[in-house]
């Protein structure tokens, strides 16, 4: 039976600065107006986080792609994971470098071998194999996260901010997430988060709902957020009311954790929460992108 689509992206939760507020709510609008126009067509759910977390990755505004955190060594490590929730089929990639849509390569692990994530060297030469440009390293590079490295060389507590995700649901009533991050600033080399491994950094599953992390890896993994989340949803709660739940789990005693997560449920409905100062985000409601951070 055909249903109405549902759309939610985000543009990652922690400290965004006032000056960035207006380049992060404009980045995610045009990806929610985009994801949008997409599911409108009649495009499957997974092609549509696809296309809108390219087009974050592509925004200098957001830790992802290009304008990624630089890690102690001075490079740029990436992370991403899509996850179609008819099949529970997955793709990710962890700390591949020169590539400027992460979230692409991750669609191929999914979509075009036997294994859903590829490392490190493994995934380069996947990636060269699949025909993805090598990019110079500066191509990725923006020179606000050039000062910002240069800060978190003496500012130990300097923190970053803006991985970015998308959680759709078509009108087939197919649920996908996607999400694809630079990882936390100045991290080690060799450092992966949550955001390419299933259940942390996303989870799609038509069942019981999607969802897409942001925040502090380490404690967004304690507690496999997206997968939590989706099990909230599959136990009768909404998506708000799961994101919540979600969320306060995050920020209990034992696991004191840092971020936040978009989400969608099996009928459709959007959810979201955050326990950092901000998470920028856009949704469709009724019909109208709400964007806010
Ligand atoms: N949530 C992004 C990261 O910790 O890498």
């Amino acid at each position: 039976m055909p249903t109405f689509p549902s759309l939610i992206v985000h543009g990652g939760a922690g400290n965004i600065p006032k000056e960035e507020h207006a380049g992060h709510l404009n980045g995610v609008r045009l990806a929610a107006e985009l994801g949008w126009k997409l599911l409108l067509d009649g495009r499957p759910a997974l092609d549509v986080v696809e296309q809108v977390v390219r087009l974050l990755e592509d925004d200098p505004t957001y830790d992802a792609g290009r304008g990624s955190h630089l890690n102690s060594a001075g490079h740029i490590e990436l992370d991403a994971l899509i996850m179609d929730g008819a099949t529970l089929n997955s793709g990710a990639v962890a700390a591949v470098q020169c590539i400027g849509n992460p979230i692409s390569l991750a669609r191929l692990v999914m979509d075009k071998t036997r294994h859903s994530l590829l490392v490190g060297i493994g995934a380069q030469a996947f990636a060269e194999k699949m025909g993805f440009p090598r990019l110079a390293e500066e191509n990725l590079l923006v020179g606000r996260e050039l000062e910002r490295w240069k800060a978190a060389q003496h500012d130990l507590s300097s923190d970053g901010h803006g991985t970015v995700g998308a959680v759709a649901r078509d009108s087939a009533g197919n649920i996908a997430a996607a999400t694809s991050t630079g990882g936390t600033l100045n991290k080690l080399s060799g450092r992966v988060g949550d955001s390419p491994l299933i259940g942390s950094g996303a989870y799609a599953d038509n069942l019981s709902g999607g969802a897409s992390a942001t925040g502090v890896g380490e404690s967004l993994m304690k507690i496999v957020i997206s997968k939590t989340a989706c099990d909230l949803m599959h136990a009768g709660l909404n998506a708000q009311e799961a994101a919540e739940k979600a969320v306060e789990l995050l920020s209990s005693e034992r696991v004191k954790g840092s971020g936040g997560l978009i989400t969608v449920d099996s009928r459709g409905n959007t959810g979201f929460a955050y326990n950092t100062p901000c998470m920028s985000r856009a949704q469709v409601k009724d019909g109208q992108i709400v964007a806010s951070v």
